[in-house]
């Protein structure tokens, strides 16, 4: 069995959340939101800041991939498509974690062609000093330091998605 330290408390994220909220509520008054869940690894931060938003929202979801082994391959695909148009709409991508910034870009330039009336991102967890793509989210839950992070959608091999916080795994 893997040992998992936890990292981020299920307490802090959802103090986090609730002003990730905020923010966009404050920036989105009155307006129709599209969340675009980057599936998998973005659902449960997907449902729990929506669940928080008292905006009408509606939900697209992509799903991409990247990695094989937990490693960065470099070559984003683009695995399932949205299924209703976003064009003219306020749509925001909700991410899990911007680590060297290739899925988000690579997404970023495919939904423009789809003519969004503005197109921002959220993502929970933002490792800067891994940025190879230029992108940046326009709100970030938490900036964290190089370090591998599981659970709250985010995974080691497909495993630890469901833990209710972020932890990593002890060596
Ligand atoms: P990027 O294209 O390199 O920015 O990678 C983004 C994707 O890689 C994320 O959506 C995650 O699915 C995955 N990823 C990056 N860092 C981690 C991590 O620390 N734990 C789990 N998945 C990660
Ligand atoms: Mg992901």
């Amino acid at each position: 069995m893997k040992k998992i330290k936890v990292f981020i408390s299920e307490e802090k994220i959802n103090n986090r959340l609730d002003e990730l909220a905020n923010q966009i509520m404050d920036e989105y008054k009155g307006k129709d939101i599209v969340f675009l869940c980057i599936l998998k690894g973005s659902i449960f931060f997907t449902v729990e800041l929506a669940k928080r938003i008292k905006n009408n929202i509606q939900f697209e979801f992509v799903e991409v991939s990247s990695y094989e082994n937990n490693e960065s391959t470099g070559k984003v695909k683009l695995n399932k498509d949205i299924t209703q148009s976003i064009e003219g709409k306020e749509v925001i991508i909700i991410e899990d974690i911007v680590d060297t910034g290739r899925t988000l870009a690579f997404l970023k330039e495919l939904l423009l062609e789809k003519k969004p009336a503005s197109l921002k991102i959220c993502s929970l967890l933002d490792k800067p000093s891994r940025r190879i793509a230029n992108v940046k989210a326009d709100y970030v839950g938490f900036a964290i330091e190089d370090k591998f992070v599981v659970g709250y959608g985010l995974d080691d091999e497909q495993n630890l998605r469901n833990l209710n916080y972020i932890g990593y795994i002890e060596e």
